[in-house]
Formats: C-alpha cells, structure tokens, sequence
C-alpha cells in the first residue's frame, strides 16, 4: 500500500522515504493538501500531512471520498484539523504527540537573543564593511525576567536555558510542571506576567481560548522594552494589534517563527510574487522583528522523531493498534 506524504521539504524527503523503506512504498508531494490538491490522494487509503495542509470539512470529505481512511499528521499541534468531521467520516488521525522539545526552545532562544543583540543588522552591516556599533546595543539577560506563557515540553526546556542565563522564571499555564517549579518558577496570572517580564516566550497550544491570547490589551500591557517570542502557533497572536504597538516603537524585539495567516506562505518561494498580505508586509520593516518561517522545529533530531512516531502511527493503525497518538477515533 502506497503511503502519500504532501508538504514534504527536500531535506525530509529522504528521511520520510528511509523509515517507510521496510514498511510500505511512499510518493512524497512538496504541495500542500487543500481543496486544490486533495483530489491527488484518490485511491491512498493512508496519506501523510504536515502542518500548513488544509484538513478542514470540506477537504476531508474529498479525502473520504477518494478512499482515505488514515491521516498521520507531522506534527505535534493539529489546529489545521477539523476532528469532529474527521470522526463523522470515519477517518483516523494520528499525531506526533511528541519529539525534541529542545529543537524548537532553542529556536525561540535564537530568536530572544538574535532580536536582542541586533544579530542580523550586525551581519549585514559587517557584510558591508560598516563596523560601526551605533543602534546594536543589546541587554545582559541575566538577572532580568523571562515570562513563559505555557510550561509543558517545550515551555520547561525553554524555562531550563533561561534558568542557564540566571534569569528570574514566571509561568502561567492551566496546569503547573512541578519540574519548572524546581527551577524556580513561580507561576502568577497571565497580566502579572505580562506586566514584570522582560522576555515574554509563548509555548502553549492554539485552541479557541488561546486564540488572540497577545492582543491588543495584553501587549499593552507589557513592558515598552519588552522582547516578546511566537515559536507556537500564529494564532496566539494579534498581528495588527502587534503592528500597531510597534508602530508607535514599543519592543526591544519581537522574535516571529509564526504568524496566523503563514498557510500559503509558509515554506514555500514567494520570492517572485507580489506580496498581498500588507500586515506581514509591514511587520517585516521594522528593524526589532524578525520572521521566521516556522522551522523552529526543523532539526535533524527532531524531524527524525517525527518521522519514526509517523511510521509507527501508521503501522499501528495498519495492525489495529490504538497509541496516545491517535486524535480520532477519540475511543
Ligand atoms: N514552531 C514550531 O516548529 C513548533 C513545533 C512544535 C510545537 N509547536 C507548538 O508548541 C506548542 C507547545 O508544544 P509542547 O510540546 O510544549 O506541548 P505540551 O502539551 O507539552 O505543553 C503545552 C502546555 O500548554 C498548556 N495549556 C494548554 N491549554 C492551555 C490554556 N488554555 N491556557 C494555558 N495553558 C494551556 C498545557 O497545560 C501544557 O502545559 C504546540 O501546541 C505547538 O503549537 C511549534
């Protein structure tokens, strides 16, 4: 049985087609599942996605239609995944419920300190044979304080190199991790967060109570100079609201790995095209914010993870196994 893997990027393709070697035959597509493109799974009974494929009613009635059965999703978060359609129409999904926190904290790290130390206006300069220093003055992290909105995986390996900078630890989260405690964390409201942290890192998922979790009331409430970190899900994010606050030249720096209207964006070359989104357009020219395009999670380490739990997702379902893995059926 042919595995059909969509979204898959050069680097992936051959560790995707590695672990499936002894397993099942693979395709692997670097175009993204959307209403476009789902009429190329008929006949995959199994198909693969990651997680700016489109997998809302309309696409997996497609699916259901051309005999999809399985859905094992790349990734940990599955916003892009409409379950309870899903359930009604009697495909499986799977996710990778876990693989290296660490690939994608040190990310949000690199962002904290790249946007602090003014790393990428440095390099172009000195490409430019301009050495001066003015305008790339930075802050010592230590003894300062990191908010981290969400402790659990990822949230508590960030929580441990902030510890390494000697820096004070707030969280909040609906749930304490009695390992950020040991660290020193002290866990308060979110406002009290927002209003004493001099870098703020968000870590928890993007559900419909944590849509717009930064908005316009909370980034005001937040330090002029405060650094502010997205390695989650753009969603948890008020980007208009953001540019409006540094517009009127609020933030250290902002450090983006992604941004809610990234599908369609993100991961692929736009280079030659137009740009029509005006909102990301803006908040690339200011010289605090940096954007990445959602690769906090692209190690080798962590992408092999991915993959081996992926394959292992699909022969259970193959097998009839139920893992923790599994989103629906939920029993
Ligand atoms: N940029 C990337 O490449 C990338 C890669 C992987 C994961 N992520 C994002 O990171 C997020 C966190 O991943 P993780 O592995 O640490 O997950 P996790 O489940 O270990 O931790 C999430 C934490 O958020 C908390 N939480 C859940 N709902 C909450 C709410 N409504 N209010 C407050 N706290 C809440 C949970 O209690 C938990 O402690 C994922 O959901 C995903 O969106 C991004």
């Amino acid at each position: 049985m042919e595995i059909l893997a969509f979204g898959v990027q050069a680097d992936e393709k051959p560790l995707i087609e590695r672990a499936f070697a002894d397993h099942h035959p693979t395709r692997t597509l670097d175009v993204f599942l959307n209403t476009d493109t789902a009429p190329i799974a008929a006949g995959h009974e199994i198909i693969s996605t990651s997680v700016n494929c489109d997998l809302g009613a309309d696409v997996l009635s497609d699916l259901a239609a051309g005999g999809t059965r399985m859905v094992a999703q790349r990734s940990t978060g599955f916003n892009n995944v409409d379950l309870d359609v899903a359930e009604r129409l009697g495909i499986t999904v799977a996710r990778v419920s876990s693989y290296s926190p660490y690939s994608v904290a040190e990310f949000a790290w690199t962002l904290a300190m790249a946007v602090n130390r003014r790393i990428v206006r440095a390099s172009t300069r000195t490409r430019d044979f301009d050495f001066r220093l003015d305008g790339l003055m930075g802050r010592d992290l230590h003894g300062r304080t990191a908010g981290v909105l969400g402790t659990g995986k990822i949230g508590e390996a960030f929580a441990r190199i902030a510890h390494g900078f000697g820096m004070r630890l707030l969280g909040w989260d609906v749930a304490e991790n009695p390992a950020c405690r040991e660290l020193g964390m002290t866990y308060v409201p979110k406002e009290q967060l927002l209003a004493e942290s001099d870098l703020v890192s968000l870590h928890v998922p993007l559900l419909p109570s944590t849509r717009h979790l930064i908005d316009a009331t909370a980034l005001k409430s937040m330090r002029d100079d405060a650094i502010l970190v997205n390695s989650s899900r753009g969603g948890l994010v008020d980007t208009a609201a953001l540019v409006d606050e540094l517009r009127a030249g609020r933030f250290t720096g902002v450090g983006l790995d992604v941004y809610e209207a990234e599908a369609g964006l993100f991961f692929l070359d736009k280079s030659l095209e137009a740009v029509d989104d005006d909102t990301l357009a803006r908040l690339v020219t200011f010289p605090n914010v940096l954007v990445t395009s959602h690769q906090a999670y692209y190690t080798v380490d962590a992408v092999t993870q991915i993959v081996a739990t992926t394959v292992d997702n699909v022969l259970d379902y193959t097998a009839g196994r139920r893992s923790e893995n599994v989103l629906v059926p939920r029993s």
